[in-house]
């Protein structure tokens, strides 16, 4: 059976990859399509490490029927792009941050999370980054939801015809 693993990437691993975790597992199981596509997250930073997501990436996705509780803060490591295919990321600085530490021959693996997304998306084609919402207000929780139902949409239908046997 073809499978495809991924790890969401962000700075804390306590906002925008665990929202993009969550939100991708619901679709995956949604999909029927939970045991070919294997879904993870990481930080980039190491502040977070143990940490359960932010109150308010919770209350959010909860909002959205999303359950981020079980989801646990950690750092991303050289060895991740020997366990996934793909290293997803949020932003620009958090590819930097990844290509620091990837061994050469796996730099492919690293993507951004919204080139996923059709240039033709009314709201969010073009849109490069998932803007960290960290130091910001509630809106900003609603955006990273709002971009990671589009992208993670987009991910599973480009996905799709790999996994197929
Ligand atoms: P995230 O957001 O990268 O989406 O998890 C952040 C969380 C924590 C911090 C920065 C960004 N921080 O500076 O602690």
């Amino acid at each position: 059976m073809k499978t495809v693993s991924i790890c969401f990437v962000c700075l804390g691993n306590i906002c925008r990859s665990p929202t993009a975790e969550g939100v991708m597992r619901h679709l995956v199981a949604q999909a029927k399509l939970a045991d070919r596509i294997l879904i993870d997250s990481a930080g980039t930073g190491d502040w977070h490490i143990g940490a359960t997501p932010d109150e308010r990436a919770q209350q959010a996705a909860a909002n959205r029927g999303y359950d981020l509780t079980a989801l646990r803060g950690r750092q991303i490591a050289a060895e991740d792009f020997e366990r996934f295919d793909l290293l997803i990321a949020m932003d620009d600085k958090n590819v930097a941050a990844l290509r620091q530490i990837s061994p050469p021959a796996q730099r492919d693996k690293i993507r951004l999370l919204m080139e996923f997304v059709p240039e033709t998306d009314a709201r969010w084609g073009g849109a490069r980054e998932v803007v960290d919402p960290y130091f910001g207000g509630a809106e900003g929780f609603e955006q990273v939801l709002d971009q990671c139902e589009t992208a993670c949409r987009a991910l599973i239908a480009t996905l799709r015809p790999q996994l197929l046997d």
